[in-house]
């Protein structure tokens, strides 16, 4: 049964309760922490940034805007809150004295495959890097015994948790709606998957590992996020506004 979620309201509703985070705490990363996390979350930081402008040109003109009149409202907050999560990363480390990026290859190289692509493919990138995002959050909050990156992390996680969400009923609209992949679009998406990966536990293993990850586990959690996010089916969201569509 496919999730009737009202998005806008749910984003809409905890865009102040995120911003409420311990930034007065006193306690800071030691070196062994700013050592182990520094270089993986400047990448991230830089990753969550993005104005956005691309993906909503070409959601305006797709059908899901004819659709469903709250799906653009919702797609700019769904932006915002990655946006969000890029001030608050920067916010972040400029506390712990750390610079931040302003380029870094693997940023680029997702940015250009997003320009290149229509809205589904657009999308289908988009969840990538929200779906390997779960379990480096997951292990940047093990690892760390700062009871501000904690919160970040928990409040990272929990939209993240509703951006798979969000990006998988948009993609089961998208589906309907188009022919099937050819074998070769099918070969190079996967190609795409594996590569995303293999670089993400490459640049990001020093964070992963003492997270409790292993290779193996990293891509079987991804894999498992993947085939939610392609079935369009998830686990009972905890606690937040959902809403039956009106009759
Ligand atoms: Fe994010
Ligand atoms: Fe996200």
């Amino acid at each position: 049964m496919a999730e009737n979620i009202r998005w806008l309201e749910v984003f809409a509703a905890r865009a102040a309760a995120r911003e409420l985070l311990p930034w007065s705490h006193p306690q800071v990363l030691t070196i062994d922490e700013l050592r182990l996390v520094t270089a993986s979350l400047q990448q991230f930081q830089l990753g969550e940034g993005s104005d956005g402008s691309g993906l909503v040109r070409r959601a305006r003109k797709s059908r899901l805007a004819t659709l469903d009149h709250d799906f653009i409202p919702a797609l700019e907050l769904f932006i915002k809150e990655e946006q969000r999560h890029s001030r608050h990363l920067a916010r972040f480390l400029q506390r712990e004295g750390a610079a931040l990026l302003r380029q870094h290859w693997v940023d680029q190289v997702f940015r250009h495959v997003r320009k290149c692509a229509g809205l589904e493919l657009c999308l289908r990138v988009l969840v990538m890097a929200e779906i390997v995002a779960v379990p480096y959050y997951t292990a940047l909050q093990r690892v760390t015994t700062s009871p501000l990156l904690q919160a970040l992390c928990a409040n990272i996680l929990g939209d993240e948790a509703d951006h798979l969400r969000f990006q998988a009923a948009n993609l089961a609209l998208l589906r309907r709606s188009r022919r099937g992949w050819d074998a070769a679009e099918v070969l190079l998406w996967r190609g795409f998957q594996v590569a995303t990966l293999l670089v993400v536990w490459h640049e990001h293993r020093q964070v992963l590992e003492p997270g409790g990850y292993t290779w193996n586990s990293f891509r079987l959690d991804c894999a498992r996020l993947l085939s939610c996010v392609n079935e369009n089916r998830f686990e009972e969201p905890a606690g937040h506004g959902r809403a039956a569509a009106a009759n």
